[in-house]
């Protein structure tokens, strides 16, 4: 045999015949056929000898044959028959005391198990007649019986099953279980013996160390069973982290290390602080049913810091100084209205509010929610990469920088800036990144309107910026459809690789 990988793993493990294996062969000499699990040999479970088969028969010195057994066992409403009796048993006691009419049998079975009987008495013949049932003579008393038997003999495990009766059961919806199994019958062969006897000192070898062996010292005059480091084992794939938790870490981890603080917000939200705050006009097509889901709810716990609810109020009226608002009516009502959130813009917003002194960065990694189309680069429920400064220095100088900084520790270099439009900030910019020749758009940014910020007492410029996670996920692990990020996908999920 010519010493290649390959072969030197066979030879080795040939050679060596472990201890269990040992024990196996001689059970195995001298007695013909033997079925795998009928072989006990003391100081073996079951898993051991079965282990040691499947060794014995890879180095050759067993000869293996496979026969395919079905076994049946009870389900729970197998067990139940037995235990309360079968439908139509219970059925037959009813007309035995001379209730016979199908209304008495079904009130005193209930529906469920009336309708089995009734169904199970029709195909022993005894059919309603003007929903009245008639009592036959004796031998279906005896099938009755045969049947409750045989239930028991499956309950058993007993082997020797009659054929009509399982016939029957098999027809009957879930009242037996049928399962195949594979059963070994094994023989040991001339090379087997051969192996046994040049052998047979092994079963003195130690297979597993115990702490035993080592503290008696006894390991010092025994030889050890030898492992073959070579041979060939099954990979085995544990557990991963799913891509968009990787990534959602990378960019966590991305802002702490920039000083920035995380904060958390929650699925569900008033009108009042999803866009109230952030100077939304109430008539906004975002507010649209279309686009936004709202929630029915009689339990509403209430708006968080309700005193921000006139100071809402004025500024979409009447506006601030220097700054003419909306000019329309404000409804309290509208502000009230629970839906899921649309962005996580409302976290911003709130923190800042609860934590006015400056400066404050903040960000989070979250779900929200938009009454959209799924398509390759929509989803309804996806999660933002949500940020703000608040600072004496916050510009759109330091927004551009800092974008541009957060993408370029993801490795992307090319980013483009666009000029874009949302109600609570001036100026907008949407963030475009180009990636082998593609271009996709990321998010929103900008800088908070006085509008959204000076009412609720804060007196510097603020940046923000709301970022699709699952668009970032596309081009880093290259795929063409966004609805692939959540496909569960197992070959996928295995093998992603990052493809920046
Ligand atoms: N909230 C915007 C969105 O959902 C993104 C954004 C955040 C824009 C902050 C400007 C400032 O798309």
């Amino acid at each position: 045999m010519a010493d290649n990988p390959d072969s030197y793993g066979k030879k080795k493990a040939m050679s060596d015949v472990s201890p269990n294996e040992i024990r196996v062969l001689k059970y195995l000499q001298g007695r013909g056929d033997a079925i795998e699990t009928e072989i006990s040999i003391e100081g073996l479970g079951e898993r051991e000898i079965s282990s040691a088969i499947s060794w014995l028969e890879s180095k050759g010195l067993i000869d293996v044959s496979r026969e395919e057994r079905t076994e049946y066992s009870l389900t729970d409403e197998g067990q139940a028959f037995l235990d309360g009796g079968l439908p139509e048993e219970k059925a037959m006691k009813i007309l035995m005391e001379g209730r016979t009419s199908v209304r008495e049998v079904l009130d005193g079975l209930g529906m469920n198990d009336g309708k089995i009987a009734l169904a199970q008495l029709a195909k022993l013949g005894i059919k309603p007649i003007g929903g009245v049932l008639h009592l036959p003579e004796k031998p279906l008393l005896r099938t009755l019986e045969e049947r409750r038997r045989f239930l028991e003999k499956i309950r058993n495990g007993e082997k020797q099953l009659d054929a009509e009766m399982l016939e029957h059961f098999r027809k009957r919806e879930n009242v037996i279980r049928e399962k195949k199994r594979v059963i070994r019958h094994v023989r040991i062969n001339p090379a087997g013996i051969h192996a046994m006897q040049a052998n047979s000192g092994n079963v003195d070898m130690i297979g597993t160390l115990t702490p035993d062996i080592i503290q008696s010292g006894s390991w010092k005059y025994t030889s050890f069973q030898r492992y073959d480091m070579n041979s060939r084992v099954e990979r085995i794939l544990g557990a991963g982290i799913h891509p968009i938790s990787y990534l959602s870490r990378m960019v966590r981890d991305i802002f702490l290390e920039l000083g920035f603080t995380e904060m958390s917000g929650h699925y569900i939200e008033h009108a009042a602080w999803n866009m109230d705050a952030l100077f939304i006009p109430q008539d906004h097509p975002a507010r649209d049913m279309q686009d936004t889901f709202y929630i029915d709810s009689s339990t509403d716990m209430g708006i968080e810091h309700p005193e921000v609810l006139e100071i809402f109020r004025k500024v979409h009226e009447k506006g601030i100084r220097g700054y003419t608002g909306w000019g329309y009516k404000w409804s309290r009502e509208k502000a009230s209205e629970l839906l899921l959130r649309t962005h996580t813009t409302v976290s911003t917003i709130r923190y800042l509010y609860e934590h006015r002194e400056a400066p404050q960065a903040v960000f989070s990694v979250e779900k929200v929610f938009r009454h959209e189309s799924v398509d390759w680069k929509h989803l309804a429920e996806l999660h933002q990469i949500e940020g703000a400064y608040y600072g004496k220095d916050a510009s759109l100088a330091s927004l551009k920088w800092l974008m541009r900084e957060f993408y370029r520790r993801l490795g992307f270099t090319q980013l483009r800036f666009i000029p874009s439009y949302y109600p609570y900030t001036e100026p907008s910019m949407d963030l475009i990144v180009t990636i082998n020749g593609k271009e996709m758009e990321l998010g929103g940014s900008g800088v908070f309107r006085p509008e959204v910020t000076e009412p609720l007492g804060l007196k510097h410029p603020v940046i923000a910026w709301g970022l699709g996670l699952e668009r970032l996920a596309m081009i880093y692990f290259g795929l063409d459809d966004i609805r692939e990020i959540y496909q569960s996908d197992i070959d996928w999920l295995r093998s992603y690789r990052v493809k920046i």
